[in-house]
């Protein structure tokens, strides 16, 4: 039989890059169908590369600061430090830093990000406090296509989890990250398997979808 080949992913970070781990993780196993061919930084120093280094992946940083031409400069040899890894997606794992339209254009339907809260409630910043300070009951993670409204973009996953009494932004944040290392192999897997669909009003189908998958993903479902 042929080697089937897998679908090829960068993945940007900017910090301690827990997601990219669950996704070295994942691509370890055999028969997932994805493998890491890059991973990037804008920060120099994020753990994020020192995981790449030590699962032995190509690593690559440019610092943002200063950097010559502004953001459309900076994205363009992003672009090209992408395109040269031979990617087919592009994975931003808490990559903290606004890209720029002509990067979405560039990587349109090949950009997905995840972010901790149940979009469209909780955009940007300071999340898990926004989350707290609104009294939600429950919160969670989201993983959706980026497009340039920041995050925006059909959701394909979400996972849910409840607030506590006594909780922080801390102890919340520990509790999403931890589906968040559950949901976005997952959705990555579908992606490499060609389940994924968006329609007009960019409404996202998962094809052959079966309750175990979705229990998988959140814990809240049982499965059939
Ligand atoms: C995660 O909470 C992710 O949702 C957000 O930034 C955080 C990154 O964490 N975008 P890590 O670097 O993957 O540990």
């Amino acid at each position: 039989m042929g080697k089937v080949s897998k679908l090829k992913l960068a993945v940007l970070v900017s910090g301690g890059g827990s997601n990219l781990q669950a996704i070295i993780d994942a691509c370890n196993a055999s028969d997932y169908p994805a493998e890491i061919v890059l991973v990037f930084s804008n920060q120099l120093d994020a753990g994020g590369l020192e995981r790449g280094r030590k699962a032995g992946i190509r690593t690559e940083a440019i610092s943002h600061k200063g950097y010559p031409g502004g953001r459309e400069a900076y994205d363009t040899a992003v672009s090209a430090l992408i395109e040269e890894s031979g990617a087919d997606l592009v994975v931003l794992a808490g990559y903290l830093r606004l890209v720029s339209e002509s990067f979405v254009t560039r990587w349109k339907d090949k950009l997905i990000n995840i972010h901790p809260s149940l979009l469209p409630s909780f955009k940007g910043l300071h999340v898990h406090q926004a989350a707290l300070d609104a009294g939600v009951k429950f919160a969670g993670c989201t993983v959706h296509y980026v497009v340039p409204e920041v995050d925006s973009g059909p959701i394909i996953a979400q996972a849910v989890v409840p607030v506590l009494p006594g909780d922080d932004a801390g102890t919340l944040a520990q509790r999403i990250l931890k589906q968040e290392h559950r949901i976005y192999p997952q959705v990555i897997r579908w992606i490499a398997e060609s389940r994924v669909s968006v329609d007009a009003k960019g409404i996202v189908t998962v094809a052959d979808a079966n309750p175990a998958e979705f229990a998988e993903i959140n814990p809240a479902i049982e499965p059939a």
